[in-house]
């Protein structure tokens, strides 16, 4: 992602952002720490549905290690990357842009070949509470009792950490909210770390809680 340097910090739903931001930005580069984690957890290929995949570089990592792959993107210009960075490199990932709000999201997206994996890396954050709620709807349609959702996002305790990208519409998250949240919409927490140093950036060591879930019957 690249480096910005502007204190107006924008509001959340404000499309043009992200697109602009992924029109500037370079290829999928590495993927995220915790996509590496994720991975790691995994002992069979499973459908890996991402929302807010950006510019692809977990649902690459993803692919080549060769789940099935859809990621999903509000930003049109980073979804169009992502389709040419999966032709080009010869990956069969899908993408779709699409907004978490989108009543027919679920649709959307291919079925799955196996079992679900719902991953979410700094996405949580980037949403409002109503998008959350959209997110788990969505979440639970697109997946059966069984199936596992892992999400990384920013907590309370970084509210006033630097930030390398000052201008992203950023919330703050409870970990035991998101988890009691989860909860009622279907996904019982059976993993939850939280700290520094999971997903430094620059300057920005993001304090973040990691979760992963499975989804209830
Ligand atoms: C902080 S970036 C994270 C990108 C990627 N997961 C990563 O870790 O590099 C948040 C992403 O969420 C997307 N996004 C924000 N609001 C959205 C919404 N309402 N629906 C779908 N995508 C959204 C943005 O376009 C952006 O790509």
């Amino acid at each position: 992602m690249p480096d910005e340097k502007d204190d107006t910090v924008l509001q959340a739903g404000d499309a043009g952002y992200w697109d602009a931001y992924y029109a500037r930005a370079s290829g999928p580069g590495l993927p995220s720490q915790f996509a590496t984690f994720v991975a790691g957890e995994l002992d069979r290929h499973h459908r890996i549905v991402e929302f807010g995949c950006g510019n692809g570089r977990d649902a690459m990592f993803f692919a080549a290690q060769g789940h099935q792959v859809v990621g999903i993107d509000a930003a049109e210009p980073a979804i169009k990357r992502c389709h040419e960075n999966a032709q080009s490199l010869g990956h069969d990932a899908d993408f779709v842009a699409a907004r978490i709000d989108d009543p027919e999201l679920a649709d959307k997206v291919p079925p799955a070949d196996g079992a679900t994996v719902v991953y979410a890396r700094f996405f949580l954050h980037a949403i409002t509470e109503q998008e959350e709620r959209a997110f788990f709807r969505c979440a639970r349609a697109l997946t059966k009792p069984g199936d596992l959702m892992a999400v990384e996002f920013r907590t309370t305790r970084d509210r006033t950490g630097e930030k390398v990208t000052e201008r992203h519409f950023r919330r703050f998250l409870e970990p035991v909210t998101f988890q009691l949240d989860a909860f009622e919409h279907g996904f019982r927490t059976t993993y939850s770390v939280e700290g520094f140093g999971f997903a430094k950036y620059k300057q920005d060591d993001a304090h973040v809680a990691r979760c992963l879930l499975v989804r209830q019957g």
